[in-house]
């Protein structure tokens, strides 16, 4: 194989998503080390047209997917890393396309990113593997709800707390259910979880199992729970890393990350939110397979704690795409 090697970064993407997937690639793109890789752009706009670009800059030229696909195989990339967040892009189908074109991609395969991007089905292979997931139930249709105010109102398949809001009365609860129609067909509710917020990353390693790494928690400052503006306004979030935190509970949570991975079958990474009451009951919110990699994002930080560069996480995600006799050539 070639050295540097072509990797083909996807950016953008059709989902609600598209500019957070935006600055995911971009940093990608900037942090990746040209002495072992020779990165170009894909990005895929919100109306599914394609782009290519070797630097930061694209230009207006954008192509048709078929078009999009030829130019792809033209710059004969050895891996591909997507980072196209939410539908089209996490959830299978991106994945799936590259499968038949039999290009290695970094992250999980087809059927684990449809399966952790349906909310639902995720928690049914979750709690099936004896984690502890909060009371929901899945609705058709706004009218059918069961679950006791304040729960938490979301759409089946979005990320980035994107259509999410946290119902305290009843009134509340129709108005949310309504607003989560809008962005999606089907809606789950879930019991609201008192407690301190967390996530668990999991990283695969080339020859052995999988490493959790050092636990984040999450306190946003003035959104009352991880919403959108807590995810992505700089300074709207302390994300302390590691978390403070005692050992055993430390352990509770990376066994959860590392359960959470092997259960949906996740490749190369994940990163689990986690709430845990006062009590000290943890309660899995969901798992992401394409989580946020900006270097600041929380799977970054906490490889960064682990000892794993921005740079070099990209380094060991590629080498994993590539397959373990491609890291040690
Ligand atoms: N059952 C719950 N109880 C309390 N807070 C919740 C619950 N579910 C979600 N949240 C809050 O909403 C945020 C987003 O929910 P999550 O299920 O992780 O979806 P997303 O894919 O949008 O990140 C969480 O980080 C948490 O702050
Ligand atoms: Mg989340």
């Amino acid at each position: 194989m070639r050295n540097p090697r072509r990797v083909a970064i996807f950016l953008g993407g059709m989902s609600p998503e598209h500019d957070i997937s935006v600055l995911s690639g971009l940093e990608v793109f900037k942090h990746m080390s040209r002495e072992r890789w020779s990165p170009f752009l894909v990005r895929i706009g919100r109306d599914g047209t394609w782009q290519f670009s070797e630097s930061a800059d694209f230009s207006d030229e954008s192509f048709s997917i078929t078009e999009g696909l030829t130019g792809l195989l033209q710059r004969t990339p050895d891996v591909v890393f997507p980072l196209l967040h939410g539908a089209y892009g996490e959830d299978g189908r991106f994945q799936g396309l590259m499968d038949y074109l039999h290009l290695p991609y970094v992250g999980s395969e087809c059927l684990t990113s449809a399966l952790a991007l349906n909310k639902a089905r995720a928690r049914d292979v979750l709690s099936h593997a004896g984690l502890r997931v909060p009371q929901g139930e899945e609705l058709y249709s706004p009218n059918t709800v069961t679950i006791e105010v304040p729960c938490v109102i979301k759409p089946m398949h979005l990320g980035s707390s994107v259509g999410l809001r946290i119902a305290h009365t009843p009134h509340e609860r129709t108005a949310a259910l309504q607003h989560a129609f809008r962005h999606d067909h089907r809606v789950l509710v879930e019991a609201f979880i008192q407690g301190r917020e967390f996530t668990a990353g999991v990283i695969d390693s080339l020859d052995g199992p999988p490493i959790a790494l050092p636990i984040v928690e999450i306190r946003p400052k003035t959104s009352a729970f991880f919403d959108y503006h807590a995810k992505y306004t700089p300074d709207a979030t302390d994300e302390l890393c590691p978390a403070p935190i005692d050992n055993d509970l430390r352990l509770k949570l990376q066994a959860i990350g590392l359960e959470a991975h092997h259960a949906l079958g996740c490749r190369h990474m994940s990163r689990t939110d986690i709430i845990v009451t006062p009590a000290g009951i943890p309660y899995v919110l969901e798992t992401n397979t394409l989580p946020g990699m900006t270097s600041t994002s929380l799977l970054p930080q906490a490889a960064e704690a682990y000892g794993l560069g921005f740079s070099e996480l990209l380094d060991h995600l590629l080498h994993l795409a590539l397959g373990r006799s491609a890291s040690e050539s």
